[in-house]
C-alpha cells in the first residue's frame, strides 16, 4: 500500500533529490517543483525522472503553488525551494526575500487554500543563528542573522511557526545545519574543495582561492539530514526541530583533510582572495540538536573526515570521466 504522496519544492536542489530518493523507497508517491527555463537543469534527479511526477510552478507565483497543490493532492509538503547561496542574497537581496522569505507564505497560503489537513516542513537554517547569541544552539536560542538570507529565513521560520498557532496547521520549521556531499552546490565551500582538491590533484587546476578560513561550521551528510524531515513531519505534534551533529570545524580543517586525502599539503595549494570575504560573517555555528534525538531518535552517522572523504572521491572520479586523465598518469600530481 503507497505509504502517502508528498509535494516538494527544491526537488532540483541537493536535499530535494535526497529527500525524493528517501520518500520514494518509503513507497510514497513523489511529486516536485521545477520551475520553467529555457534549458533544464535536472542533472540530480535525471535517474528518478520516471518515478515521480514534475510540476511546473515558482515560489514567485501564488496561483501556480495553488494549482500543483490541487493537481498533486500530496498529504505532506516539503518546502525545500530557497535562494539559498548565502553571497547572492547581498548581490539580489530583494530577490532572495521575494523567494526565501515571502514564497513560504506563499506555499503556506496554498496549504491553507486547497487542504489545511496537509503535513507542511519548513526549510530553515543555522543561519538565523548568525552572531551566535550562545553557542551551542539550540531550538530556544534567539536569533541574530548576519545577512539578508538569514534575514529572509527568519521570516520563513516565524510565519511558519505563525500558520501552525494561527490556523492550527501540522507545520514544523527544521533548523538544519550546514549538509554536505558530492551533490552539494559547487559554489558552497565544502564542494568549492573537494572538486578543486580533485583537479589540483589531476593537474587541471593550479591553486584553490578561498575567502575566510577562520569560519566554524557544523558540518553533516544531507542524506541523513532529509530523514530528520521526514521524521518530523511523521510525529503527533508538529515541533520545531535543531538538526546537526554537535561538532564544529574551521573551513582551514575542511580544505587540510581534503587535500591530505589526496596526499597532498592544501598549504601548496590554496590562497586566500580578500574578495571572497563577505561583508558579515557567521563565525561559529555548532547544533545542540539533543530535542531530535529525544523526540525523533535521529543521529547523525557519518564523522566528518568520511564526510570529507567521501565527497573527495566522488570529485576525483567525476573529473577524471571529464578529463579522461588517471590520478597517477602523466601530467597529475
Ligand atoms: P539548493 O541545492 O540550492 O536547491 C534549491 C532549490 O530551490 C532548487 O531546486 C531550486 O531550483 C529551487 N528554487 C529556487 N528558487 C525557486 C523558485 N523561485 N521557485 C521554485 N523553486 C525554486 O539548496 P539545498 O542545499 O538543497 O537546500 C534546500 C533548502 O534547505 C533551502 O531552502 C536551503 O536554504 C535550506 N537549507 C540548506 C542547508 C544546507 O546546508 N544545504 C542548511 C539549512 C537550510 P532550480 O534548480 O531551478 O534552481
Ligand atoms: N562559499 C564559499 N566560498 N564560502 C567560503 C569560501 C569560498 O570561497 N571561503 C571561505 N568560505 C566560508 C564562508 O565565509 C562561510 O563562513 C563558510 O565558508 C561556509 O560557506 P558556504 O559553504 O557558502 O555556506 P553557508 O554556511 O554560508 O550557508 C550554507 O549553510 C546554511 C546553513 O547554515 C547554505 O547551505 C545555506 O543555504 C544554509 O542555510
Amino acid at each position: 500500500m503507497a505509504a502517502g504522496s508528498a509535494l516538494i519544492t527544491g526537488v532540483t536542489g541537493q536535499d530535494g533529490s535526497y529527500l525524493a530518493e528517501l520518500l520514494l523507497e518509503k513507497g510514497y508517491e513523489v511529486h516536485g517543483v521545477v520551475r520553467r527555463a529555457s534549458t533544464e537543469s535536472f542533472e540530480r534527479i535525471a535517474h528518478l525522472r520516471d518515478q515521480i511526477a514534475l510540476h511546473q510552478a515558482d515560489l514567485l507565483d501564488q496561483s501556480s503553488l495553488v494549482t500543483v497543490l490541487r493537481d498533486a493532492r500530496p498529504s505532506e509538503v516539503y518546502n525545500l525551494a530557497a535562494q539559498s547561496f548565502v553571497p547572492t542574497s547581498w548581490l539580489q537581496p530583494s530577490l532572495t526575500g521575494e523567494f526565501t522569505a515571502l514564497g513560504v507564505t506563499r506555499m503556506l497560503e496554498a496549504v491553507r487554500m486547497v487542504d489545511p489537513g496537509v503535513r507542511f516542513y519548513q526549510a530553515s537554517s543555522s543561519e538565523m543563528f548568525g552572531r551566535a547569541q550562545e553557542t551551542p544552539q539550540s531550538e530556544s536560542t534567539p536569533f541574530y542573522p548576519r545577512s539578508p538570507y538569514g534575514v529572509a529565513k527568519v521570516y520563513g521560520h516565524w510565519i511558519t511557526v505563525n500558520y501552525r498557532e494561527s490556523y492550527d496547521l501540522f507545520a514544523v520549521s527544521g533548523i538544519l545545519f550546514n549538509h554536505e556531499s558530492p551533490r552539494r552546490g559547487r559554489e558552497f565551500v565544502t564542494r568549492k574543495i573537494s572538486e578543486g582538491a580533485a583537479r589540483i590533484a589531476l593537474g587541471l587546476q593550479d591553486d584553490l582561492a578561498l575567502g575566510n578560513l577562520e569560519a566554524r561550521r557544523d558540518w553533516g551528510y544531507a542524506p541523513e539530514y532529509v530523514d530528520a524531515m521526514w521524521r518530523m513531519l511523521q510525529q503527533d505534534e508538529p515541533r520545531d526541530y535543531v538538526i546537526g551533529t554537535g561538532e564544529t570545524h574551521s573551513v582551514g580543517e575542511f580544505a587540510e583533510i581534503a587535500f591530505a586525502s589526496l596526499k597532498l599539503d592544501h598549504k601548496d595549494f590554496v590562497r586566500v582572495d580578500p574578495a571572497l570575504v563577505r561583508p558579515a560573517e557567521v563565525d561559529l555555528l555548532l547544533a545542540d540538536a539533543s530535542r531530535a534525538r529525544r523526540e525523533l531518535e535521529w543521529q547523525p552517522q557519518t564523522p566528518f573526515a568520511e564526510l570529507v572523504a567521501i565527497m573527495v572521491q566522488a570529485d576525483l572520479e567525476a573529473q577524471e570521466r571529464a578529463s579522461g586523465r588517471r590520478r597517477g598518469g602523466p601530467g597529475t600530481r
